[in-house]
């Protein structure tokens, strides 16, 4: 192509400067080019050809997805095209999670017969007790959650078999349902209380609820403020398109395996500090700030780089998380029952002081989800080692929906990214007593 040339619309025109020669590649659906169809650029015919690097996968879109949808810029969030504002407000979780898994909002016989299968599939085999009680005492929530999940997958060989679309909406079925209980285990088991066994007559957060907290009473009934705050807490949690988890699930999914191994693995990647273990590194922040007095030195830490402000930021949005505002309104409504929490002063100065320095305002660093969760998940009386767990229930809609579409995505293939060699090549090896 001459120099002149402008291109066919819909095209990317790419001149190599080492070679003098321009390539055309198609633009695709969503402003991308194929990675593949950079590797025809070579100087040499028997060049590998040129590859793209990303790492973090800062703007690479690994799939193609209905499942959900973020501007980030503007602060939306959708679920299968419902944005998150109205679901929270009018949806239940279970709702939710037939809407992220089959793509569409269910009919009341179809919110029916989903609501039963996952209320009857509640229990876990008790060995999986015994597999808890293997653990230490003061065991991390989120470490044995990883474990017993994974364990499941030795329960239900028949999991392997992902690509008959019936073996898989029964495993979705079985993960959706047990999560809760093996949590609610955890949290026994850490509290030394004894086991509280699934009641099917109440509804998927007042099953959990009551799993946790029943002590000496023959019905434990929650407060419906509270229990209707988690069920919204849990509808915001559902699913937030190709996060770390995500993209683990998918990555792991891609080799074919089960499941219940494939969602241990996204459990772990939630777990950590940048990601849903933020939501319990913010507690112990604001522990330690301990008073509004003290912020302002705290800002300055940040400032210098010496720590991060918790519960603050996100690679897509870069503007207020919508489920942070949601989340901000759920609270009030709790601390109504509850009482306030002390800390939620804190929290709302960090972020009066935060909103107006110029730090965070030049890097559009504004509260996410995990701002004032754990504020809310303290109220109802969670430990903060749950409070990961209590993103990973809901959590699980979204990864199953994900894994899903993965396998029933013909384009998709084992994952396996390339890179760029570094290290030295071509050493000859010297025996230790040689080596000086
Ligand atoms: N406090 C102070 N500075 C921050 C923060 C923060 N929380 N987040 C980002 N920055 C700064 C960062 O230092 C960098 O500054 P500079 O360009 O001068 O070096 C700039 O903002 C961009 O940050 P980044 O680390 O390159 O952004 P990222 O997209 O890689 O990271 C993040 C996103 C969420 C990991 C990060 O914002 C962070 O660590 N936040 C705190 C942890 C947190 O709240 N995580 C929960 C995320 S929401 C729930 C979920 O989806 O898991």
């Amino acid at each position: 192509m001459s120099e002149e040339s402008a291109g066919t619309p819909d095209t990317l025109t790419i001149r190599d400067n080492r070679t003098g020669k321009e390539y055309e590649v198609p633009i695709l659906e969503g402003d991308v080019v194929r990675a593949m169809d950079l590797r025809q650029i070579k100087v040499n015919d028997d060049d590998f050809g040129m590859m793209s690097y990303d790492p973090a996968f800062s703007n690479t879109a690994f799939t193609r997805s209905n499942v959900t949808f973020i501007d980030g810029g503007n602060g939306i969030l959708e679920y299968r095209g419902y944005p998150i504002e109205q679901l929270a407000e009018r949806s239940s979780f279970l709702e939710v999670s037939y809407l992220l898994l089959k793509g569409d909002l269910p009919s009341q016989s179809e919110l029916d017969a989903f609501v039963h299968d996952v209320t009857y599939h509640t229990y876990v085999h008790e060995n999986i007790t015994d597999l808890l009680d293997a653990f230490r005492y003061d065991a991390h929530a989120m470490g044995m959650m990883i474990s017993a999940v994974s364990a499941l997958s030795t329960f239900y060989p028949e999991a392997k078999d992902v690509q008959d679309p019936h073996n898989r909406w029964i495993q979705i079925n079985r993960l959706v349902a047990k999560m809760p209980t093996l949590a609610a285990f955890a949290y026994r088991y850490h509290r030394g209380l004894p086991i509280v066994y699934p009641e099917n007559e109440l509804s998927y957060t007042a099953n959990f609820l009551n799993m946790l907290f029943r002590i000496g009473v023959k019905e434990y009934k929650p407060n419906p403020v509270l229990e209707r705050a988690l069920d919204v807490l849990f509808i915001l949690h559902a699913d937030h398109e190709q996060n770390c988890s995500a993209t683990t699930m998918r990555v792991i999914g891609s080799s074919e395996a089960d499941p219940y191994s494939a969602l241990a693995g996204a459990m772990a990647a939630l777990y950590g500090p940048l990601h849903g273990g933020a939501n319990e590194a913010v507690l112990r922040m604001l522990h330690r700030i301990g008073d509004v007095k003290n912020i302002p030195a705290f800002i300055e830490g940040v400032k210098n780089r010496e720590e991060r402000l918790m519960g603050f930021g996100h690679r897509v949005y870069k503007s207020y998380d919508p489920r942070a505002a949601i989340i901000k309104r759920t609270a009030e409504e709790v601390f109504e029952v509850t009482g306030r929490n002390p800390l939620l002063d804190i929290a709302l100065e960090l972020e009066r002081i935060a909103l107006e320095e110029d730090f965070f305002i030049s890097r559009n660093l504004y509260p996410n989800v995990d701002f004032y969760s754990g504020l809310i998940y303290q109220a109802l009386g969670f430990p903060v080692e749950m409070f990961p767990v209590l993103f990973a229930i809901p959590r699980t809609v979204g990864w199953l929906a994900q894994w899903q579409e993965m396998v029933e995505d013909d384009e998709q293939r084992i994952a396996r990214p390339r890179q760029v060699f570094t290290g030295p090549r071509q050493r000859t090896f010297v025996p230790v007593e040689e080596r000086g």
